[in-house]
């Protein structure tokens, strides 16, 4: 039995609209829409160019859009497409490369706008010195911190595809996964307190429903809003 895989080819210079090129490969019960790729790649056509590494949902790499959703390619089973065809496109909101491929330097870029790193003010202790936490405050902050970068939550996102100067679902997460741990100093308010940060945010709730790591960063950005509105009638408050 196979199952048609129905995937977006580039073609630059044609008013880049991408091309659906047809391909049949093996319903394997245990196969995962990545795995239908790697088969096209291997065996039918070696042109085709995507992204991927672990094949195990945590390098974030092989996000796609399969008949309209932004999924994870290694965490899609063919077998849930029925007798197909599987419409394979980039993610939606990013500027194509190739084929598959997208560009995520805006998304880096994003991303580091948000200080991700432990903010300490006014010390000067050696390189050893040790931060303990207990499991609480572990907790805190865990969620935001299973994030793999997939950008599906920015795919989902009706705001970020129609106004890409929105920080974004993955950017404000990150932050509040610093924000939160006990041993950061920052609440990053000059960032994310902005009309294209968690202002921004309509509360669609997408990029929550299609976080294969069930991050959240949907209540990431509402928890920030009201950290704002307290923080602005009480200037001395944070978190
Ligand atoms: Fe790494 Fe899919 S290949 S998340």
């Amino acid at each position: 039995t196979t199952i048609r895989l129905e995937v977006a080819r580039y073609r630059p210079g044609e008013d880049d609209a991408p091309a659906f090129q047809p391909y049949d490969v093996p319903l394997m019960a245990d196969w995962a829409v990545l795995d239908g790729l790697n088969y096209v790649k291997d065996h039918l056509d070696g042109s085709l160019t995507y992204r991927w590494s672990c094949r195990m949902g945590v390098c974030g790499s092989c996000g796609m859009n399969v008949n309209g959703e932004p999924r994870l390619t290694c965490g899609t089973f063919l077998s849930e497409f029925g007798g197909g065809p599987v419409r394979i496109e980039p993610l939606k909101g990013f500027p194509v490369i190739k084929d598959l491929v997208v560009d995520i330097d805006d998304f880096l870029a994003k991303l580091s706008s948000v200080r991700p790193w432990l903010v300490r003010e006014g010390e000067e202790l050696p390189l050893s010195t040790e931060y303990a936490q207990t499991p609480a405050q572990l907790e805190a902050y865990k969620q935001y911190s299973m994030c793999i970068n997939c950008l599906l939550c920015y795919s989902a996102c009706p705001v970020y595809v129609l106004d890409p100067d929105f920080l974004g679902p993955a950017a404000i997460a990150l932050a509040q996964r610093y924000n939160l741990d006990s041993r950061d100093m920052d609440d990053r308010f000059d960032v994310l307190n902005q009309d294209e940060a968690v202002w921004g945010c309509t509360f669609v709730g997408e990029c929550t429903k299609v976080c294969p790591k069930h991050v959240d960063p949907a209540e990431a950005i509402q928890r920030y809003k009201l950290t704002a509105a307290m923080r602005s009638v009480l200037p001395w408050s944070r978190r």
